[in-house]
């Protein structure tokens, strides 16, 4: 037999073969015995639900049992059999196990208790073992699949844009440099700078911001395309929405304008939630009640109105607010905590920049809805947005969810080569060096738009965890790239 000819937990529950003989792998989560009988409840992370093994001593030798400890990877054949117990159809009778693993059970430093999202994230190499974190990562590997899926069926073509690049699409100059150069002691120009034409790259090279000004030449070709890459930001914010390291899904459409572009972005945000409902209830319906007792500890009033699977059916089943930045500053100025002064950033006047503070005033208290917040002021924006007719304000989308604030931020692009040319000599981008860019616009140039979904925010509002450090693997935050 070959080695992984073994069966899946999932399958097994989806199937209940009573009566075959069958292999299982995975590791155990807990053990308990009395003097006839030794219970393993196995989990093999294919589903959250772990599955139990009866081991009879007699055939069982004290030995192995002793080792089949929490933590260990154990392969164990057996009969699968109705359960004597409840909570589960089936169980396994085992006939031999084999300790693929051993986890010394003085130093396995996860128990089977209740661990804190923090302790975990010191050992994020052994964090993915408990039910919460099984439960994030398969509903993350579900959206990420329907991200595909979605583009897919609507015939977008998913392209590879560049890691490493030497543009600074936001303009935002938060890289992260990419060199050889010896840094302790670089070449220099005669000027006394860093002489990168002596770097691998010839020139300053950094990693992406985001795709999209890759995307809009692919989209000036194959109409709509969409990336779904990692991207870096060296912005120094220790938030729990933000990640030094993080993915976006990025689509771009030729011959879409501002309406098209907020059209599909509902729809896809809203088609990402109903996959994780049809897809992942089990995880989910884990996970609501991970949080409902996270709640029980809160002040009564802190507590959400609602569980976590209503709240997604919530936002399936209304239309977003749409409504424009001058609209929302208006009801801003005239709320109750921008009268009460209780905003860090109190809302004076038309141009000011949004604070995640005012978007989850509007989303959480004012509408109660996802909101989508279009025409900002041009100056708070890219250079790369369509100027609207005002001359004031460009054709920007950002869309803001409950608990999360921002999730989507994207425009209609700037397609007239004299105002976007203007537009990036007013905010000093060089002009020179994206020629490549303009290009797009010197030959056949056509109305296009797009966004950025941070895909690690979406992950967080469908799986209602309240850190962005706790839907992905590997969090990269200042100050923190172990593991
Ligand atoms: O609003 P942003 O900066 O937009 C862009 O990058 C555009 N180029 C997108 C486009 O039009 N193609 O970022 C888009 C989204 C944000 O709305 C947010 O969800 C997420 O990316 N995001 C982050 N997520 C985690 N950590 C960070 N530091 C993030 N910065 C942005
Ligand atoms: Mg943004």
């Amino acid at each position: 037999m070959a080695f992984n000819k073994r069966v899946k937990i999932k399958t097994i529950l989806d199937q209940n073969p009573i009566g075959s003989e069958l292999t299982i792998m995975g590791w155990v989560r807990t053990k308990r015995s009395n003097k006839n009988v030794t219970f393993i409840a196995m989990n093999d992370g294919s589903i959250i639900t772990n599955y139990q093994v009866v081991a009879d001593p007699n055939l069982i030798s004290e030995e192995i049992l002793k080792k089949c400890s929490t933590g260990a990877c154990l392969k164990i054949t057996g009969t699968v059999v109705e359960s004597q117990g409840s909570g589960q159809s089936s169980e396994l009778n085992a006939i031999s196990i084999e300790v693929l693993g051993e986890a010394d059970p003085e130093k396995y430093p996860l128990q089977p208790k209740k661990h804190s999202l923090e302790f975990l994230r010191e050992i994020a190499h052994l964090r993915m073992r408990t039910n919460t974190f099984g439960a994030v990562f398969r509903v993350r590997h579900a959206l990420a699949f329907a991200v595909h899926q979605y583009f897919n069926d609507k015939g977008f073509f998913y392209i590879h844009t560049p890691i490493i690049t030497a543009s600074d699409a936001e303009g935002a100059g938060e890289t992260f440099k990419v060199t050889t150069l010896d840094i302790a002691n670089p070449p220099k120009t005669e000027e006394g700078a860093v002489d990168f034409k002596q770097d691998f790259f010839e020139r300053e090279a950094n990693l992406t911001v985001s795709g999209q000004l890759e995307g809009e030449l692919a989209a000036m070709a194959l109409s709509e395309i969409y990336t779904f890459g990692p991207t870096f930001r060296a912005e120094n914010s220790n938030t729990t929405r933000h990640l030094a390291e993080f993915w976006m899904i990025e689509p771009e459409m030729a011959f879409y304008d501002a309406e098209d572009n907020a059209d599909l972005a509902e729809d896809f945000l809203k088609y990402l939630i109903r996959y994780a409902l049809d897809h992942c209830m089990d995880d989910l319906a884990f996970l609501e009640s991970r949080l409902l007792d996270e709640e029980k500890s809160k002040p009564a009033d802190q507590r959400s109105e609602m569980g976590l699977i209503d709240k997604l059916k919530f936002v399936l089943e209304n239309e977003f607010v749409r409504i424009t930045y001058t609209e929302a500053i208006e009801i801003l100025k005239r709320s109750k905590p921008n009268q009460k002064k209780k905003f860090q950033y109190l809302i004076e006047e038309w141009g000011a920049d949004l604070q995640s503070e005012h978007e989850r005033y509007l989303v959480e208290k004012h509408f109660k809805k996802p909101v989508i917040l279009t025409d900002y002021p041009k100056d708070i924006k890219s250079f790369y947005m369509r100027q609207n007719e005002d001359g004031k304000t460009v054709a920007a989308m950002d869309i803001l969810f409950p608990g999360i604030g921002e999730i989507v931020g994207g425009s209609q692009r700037e397609e007239r080569m004299d105002v976007l040319l203007q537009r990036m000599e007013e905010m000093n981008i060089p002009t020179e060096e994206m020629w490549w860019f303009l290009d797009t616009r010197r030959f056949g140039a056509t109305p296009h738009a797009g966004f950025g979904l941070g895909f690690e925010r979406m992950v967080q509002f469908v799986t209602g965890m309240g850190n962005i450090r706790d839907v992905i693997a590997f969090p990269r935050t200042p100050g923190n790239a172990e593991f």
